[in-house]
């Protein structure tokens, strides 16, 4: 089996980690040395062996409204929510991205972090058609798929990256220096992910799951102003790439349950734009700091809270006056989704990473600098 893969060489993602099921294909485009900078300048130099990525289609299937009277994912429901919708979910891309299965050069499937049961419906689906199809299957990493999303859009990271990694069960700041295989942890959340917390802010609002988007919209209509909510781990001793969301979402239901208990109104679009507004100068404020301090230009912002249009808007703000490069995905491509799992083990394959043995099994607990398995 000839497992090297080039230019033209079509990749299939299968994502199963949570509560989606996503598959997508990609394309291998021309090698790089050099990456777009903003505005067509010269934005610094790519890993050896970098190549641009096409995407050709991808489908998703969400099983969230089944988890949404929990308030959280249900894992049993997610495994079954997986068996059921991957093979619809697979032919759909396949006629999106208007490919047959034999044009296929590789599988790539997330092993990991993620719930185990549901990553298991994965890995044993890109197990069968990499035997099926004969060619060669690479488990990869679901936090370095989320910033490979980006590459898809905006081209090669430039090397160093840095990554602010922002998702429903990860918040971490990354250095990378090739997407595909060196990927090093600055810092991390000691508690609640920054997802996390806007799923628990939203479950005690009474506004359903997941909390981040419905949050994002009241937000739009409420004063971040209106209540001054902790900013987690930024005094002069705390560790300064490292985050804290647990003080932050109790400082929210202290602040509800005093109102709730006092006969007052509860503001909701006020109390949602405060909190997104701590989260976010939170996550900036570390961002920008960390890319400064350690000399890189390049900041991409990744994962399902990626999507935050506070986030977004206070992030391009903050980098532009720092003289910082910004570059995040279309909010579509942040949460999760196959296409970017077929780019990562694009990036993987191209940085020279081995197949996966036939023994690959689920890692939900894969750490982020472990890209493919
Ligand atoms: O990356 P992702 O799709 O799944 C994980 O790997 O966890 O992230 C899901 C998380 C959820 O916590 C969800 O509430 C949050 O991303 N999220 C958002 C937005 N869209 C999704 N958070 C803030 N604003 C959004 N627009
Ligand atoms: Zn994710």
């Amino acid at each position: 089996m000839n497992t090297r893969l080039g230019e033209g060489a079509i990749v299939f993602g299968l994502e199963s980690s949570c509560d989606e099921t996503g598959a997508g294909l990609v394309r291998i485009g021309e090698p790089v040395d050099r990456v777009d900078g903003i505005d067509g300048s010269d934005g610094g130099p790519a890993a050896a062996g970098s190549h641009r990525l096409e995407l050709l289609g991808h489908q998703l299937a969400s099983s969230s409204e089944q988890h949404a009277r929990f308030g959280g994912v249900v894992p049993e429901i997610a495994s079954r929510a997986h068996l059921e919708e991957l093979l619809p979910t697979v032919h759909a891309a396949f006629d999106k991205a208007g490919i047959r299965q034999r044009d296929v050069d590789a599988i790539a499937v997330t092993c990991g972090p993620g719930l185990a049961g549901a990553l298991l419906v994965g890995v044993a689906a890109a197990k069968a058609y990499a035997a099926a199809w004969g060619v060669p299957l690479f488990g990869v990493n679901h936090l370095a798929g989320h910033v490979a999303a980006d590459t898809l859009e905006h081209g090669p990271l430039p090397s160093p990256t840095l990554a602010l990694l922002v998702s429903g069960g990860h918040t971490q700041l990354l250095k990378i220096t090739d997407l595909g295989r060196d990927i090093v942890e600055l810092g991390s959340t000691v508690d609640d992910a920054a997802g996390e917390a806007y799923d628990k802010v939203a479950r005690l609002l009474g506004l359903g799951y997941p909390g981040g988007p419905v949050i994002d919209r009241l937000a739009a209509q409420g004063d971040p102003a209106a209540v001054r909510f902790p900013r987690g781990l930024t005094g002069p001793r705390d560790r300064p790439y490292d985050f804290s969301f647990s003080g932050l979402k109790t400082a929210v239901a202290r602040h509800v349950e005093t109102l709730r208990a006092g006969g007052a109104e509860v503001p909701v679009e006020d109390i949602c734009a405060s909190f997104q507004e701590a989260v976010a100068d939170v996550l900036t404020g570390k961002m920008v700091a960390a890319a400064m301090a350690n000399g890189i230009d390049t900041v991409v912002i990744a994962g399902g809270v990626a999507a935050n249009g506070r986030l977004r808007a206070l992030a391009r703000q903050r980098c532009d006056a720092a003289g910082l490069r910004l570059r995040v995905p279309s909010p579509g491509l942040c949460t999760d989704n196959g296409a970017m799992i077929a780019a990562v083990g694009a990036h993987a394959a191209l940085a020279g990473a081995a197949p996966s043995a036939e023994s690959l099994s689920a890692n939900p607990g894969l750490p982020v600098g472990t890209v493919a398995v």
